[in-house]
């Protein structure tokens, strides 16, 4: 929400949680206005209170609290004559015809507040989970394809870089949880003898089709949807890439699913993992450290997970048989662990 306040307003009037309760509403009321289709319909031009009503299905009497609420809260702009327009931070940040749109993060987000986090006390009382986030989600088919939309746009940015710098995969890639299939795309786009298999569940795999049938990759990226933590995921794979997915699971499920990558893997073969850790990289701003410490809340109350520290996954992976153990740092607070499995020889060569 932009309110801009100055720094003797904050101190003396407006306390933190005041604000908080405000942004709380705001962020609510943004979400149901997504939802219930205003920004898009004002997209179009500006509006009067009726006709928004009479194109969105709403209530006329209503609506304007809505809209006067969303005055304050910097989505709107009020217009001549009594219209309403979508304010510049809102035509520039959550227009779903662009591609790098909040719009799809707003409307997952809302609904996952809204919907888990009401046992937070709970699952800090008992150490459990109030869902099963994924459960969850597939049964959401719209909150669904938002998740994927708001991870496929995150992913654009990054995996380009990645597979640019990322150590030489060989000709076998196994990219574990890979959903919309981005970093499998760009590393085969980079290495043309590569060859790509990515595990996620049903719901994900079907945007990695669209990424895949886009590059004219459908011959050498294989889609196969499961659970990865039954799932068949082969062997003799010469690197895996589990990306964002240890933050999902605990220390136990973390540390079987890296015993089932070990087992997928040939000897000496390559783990890239790409995570944020819990010590965060030093310089991170106060915005993207306020963000990642309620990320890795909502992933505890949502799914048993958090931001694990590195010594951690460190850890999990020296159990499982990893070693010469990389961290490297990427643009932000990702970062990338690179660990070869035991058992090989490494060459002159091998890594970069
Ligand atoms: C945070 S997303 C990361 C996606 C992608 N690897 C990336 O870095 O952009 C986590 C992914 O793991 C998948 N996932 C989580 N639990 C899974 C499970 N038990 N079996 C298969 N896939 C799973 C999700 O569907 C999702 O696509």
């Amino acid at each position: 929400m932009p309110l801009y306040l100055d720094p003797e307003e904050l101190r003396y009037q407006a306390p933190g949680p005041h604000l908080d309760l405000i942004g709380a509403m705001a962020f609510r009321a943004a979400g149901a206005a997504q939802r219930l289709g205003i920004f898009e319909a004002l997209t179009a031009g500006p509006s009067s209170a009726a006709e928004l009503a009479a194109r969105t299905g709403t209530d006329p009497g209503t609506l304007p609290v809505l809209l006067d609420g969303l005055v304050g809260f910097g989505y709107l702009d009020r217009g001549a004559r009594g219209t309403y327009a979508n304010s510049p931070m809102t035509a520039n940040s959550l227009d779903r015809r662009d591609p790098w749109s909040y719009a799809p993060a707003l409307a997952f987000w809302h609904d996952l507040l809204g919907e888990l986090w009401d046992g937070l006390e709970e699952t800090v009382r008992t150490g459990r989970p109030q869902a099963d986030f994924y459960t969850w989600l597939e049964g959401r088919p719209r909150t669904l394809r938002d998740f994927q939309t708001m991870l496929d746009g995150m992913a654009a940015g990054m995996a380009p870089l990645i597979a640019e710098t990322a150590p030489d995969p060989g000709e076998r890639l196994l990219d574990v949880g890979g959903g919309h299939a981005r970093h499998s795309v760009a590393l085969c786009q980079v290495h043309p003898r590569l060859t790509a298999t990515v595990v996620d569940l049903p719901g994900a795999i079907e945007g990695g089709r669209t990424r895949v049938e886009e590059a004219g990759l459908g011959d050498r990226v294989t889609l196969v949807p499961g659970d990865v933590t039954t799932a068949d995921l082969g062997t003799g794979h010469d690197t895996a890439l589990l990306f964002n997915v240890c933050h999902g699971f605990d220390a136990a499920a973390n540390r079987a699913l890296l015993g089932r990558v070990a087992a997928a893997l040939r000897p000496g073969g390559t783990l890239l993992v790409l995570e944020t850790f819990a010590d965060l990289p030093e310089g991170t701003s106060p915005v993207a450290e306020a963000f990642l410490r309620s990320f890795s809340l909502n992933l505890a109350v949502t799914q048993g997970g958090r931001l694990h520290s590195f010594a951690d996954v460190a850890g999990w992976l020296a159990e499982a048989g990893f070693e010469h153990l990389e961290r490297r740092g990427l643009d932000g607070p990702d970062e990338l662990l690179v660990a070869r499995l035991a058992g090989a020889v490494r060459t002159t060569g091998e890594g970069r």
